[in-house]
């Protein structure tokens, strides 16, 4: 018996890496994306919501946007061109503009998914936790309705990547993110350190994946280009860390993960040096109970095979 697909969120930045999670949401029959809730956080969250609604139309689905917060619940948004470009698409000159979203607010969406999915609703937060954040203060049944929450965010060892200690979408916003690690989510963390392990992509990993010729392999790495300019400057000649889908592929093939550890993990929210650091109790001398699924490794072949097949 074919079972009915799984209900999903995505709350997204819509970035480089972020279409690509998309993408592999969007094009597999196992799950049903039923809403995009958008937040500021790569780019400015006008351009996040053109970029989603963008990459929503090119992956064949209708699925709704909902604007979600323009800024962190405290500080002053921070955003990352360096990586995504002005536009957060790559700055190739992408049509990005006139796309209408949906009028519900995001954190609307996020609980009404919750109520209409109770108990089935698996969350992929791929961006600063804000609207996230503002879900759990709305509705205390809030995360206790959610199935399963899988966040890229955090470093579950291992340096960070804006700071020495920590990971963007948690540094942007560490008030959002200490309010959603507090709550009843059931939280899967796939940090920087799991993604850099398993999810970078070499300039031969992107060339194999453009020359498969399809509309959304060449939107997908030709989204890239600024990302893969930074890292040939850098002489970085691993390639270039795709984060988002490897949080998207747990979220959609849990038995990917080949190492993960079940520990308390806390967000630095006042530190002057280590602001948005995930700190993990690897020694469980903090009595704070465990509340993420932290995964440290996943299995980069079949990453990549789900990333493959996702754009043929
Ligand atoms: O640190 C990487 C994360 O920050 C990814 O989600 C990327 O899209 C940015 O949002
Ligand atoms: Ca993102």
């Amino acid at each position: 018996m074919v079972s009915s697909p799984i209900p999903m969120v995505v709350d997204t930045d819509v970035g480089t890496d972020d279409a690509v999670a998309l993408v592999l949401a969007l094009r597999d029959p196992r799950v049903e994306v039923v809403a995009v809730t958008a937040v500021a956080g790569n780019t400015s969250l006008p351009n996040v919501v053109q970029n989603a609604l963008y990459t929503v139309e090119i992956a064949g689905s209708q699925v709704p946007v909902h604007p979600g917060s323009p800024r962190p619940l405290l500080r002053e948004l921070a955003t990352a061109a360096e990586i995504h470009g002005g536009d957060g698409l790559g700055d190739i000159g992408l049509p990005l503009r006139g796309r209408t979203p949906s009028a519900e607010p995001a954190v609307e969406a996020l609980l009404r998914a919750a109520r209409e999915h109770r108990g089935e609703l698996v969350l992929v937060t791929l961006a600063p936790l804000t609207n996230v954040a503002l879900a759990c203060l709305a509705d205390p049944d809030f995360a206790s309705s959610v199935r399963r929450c899988i966040m890229m965010g955090g470093t579950g060892r291992g340096p960070g990547n804006v700071t020495p200690v920590a990971e963007f979408n948690i540094w942007v916003d560490p008030e959002a993110a200490a309010i959603v690690l507090r709550s009843d989510l059931d939280i899967t963390m796939v940090g920087w350190d799991a993604c850099l392990a398993d999810a970078t992509f070499s300039e031969d990993d992107l060339e194999s994946l453009r020359v498969l010729g399809t509309p959304l392999a060449r939107f997908c790495v030709g989204i890239q280009q600024v990302s893969r300019q930074r890292a040939i400057t850098e002489g970085r000649v691993e390639g270039i860390c795709i984060p988002d889908p490897l949080a998207m592929a747990v979220a959609l093939e849990p038995t990917i993960i080949t190492e993960s550890r079940r520990l308390g993990v806390g967000v630095e929210t006042r530190g002057d040096l280590t602001s948005g650091q995930t700190v993990v109790d690897h020694l469980g001398v903090t009595g704070r109970a465990p509340n993420c699924e932290v995964v440290f490794r996943a299995d980069r072949r079949r990453f990549m095979e789900m990333v493959r097949g996702a754009f043929l």
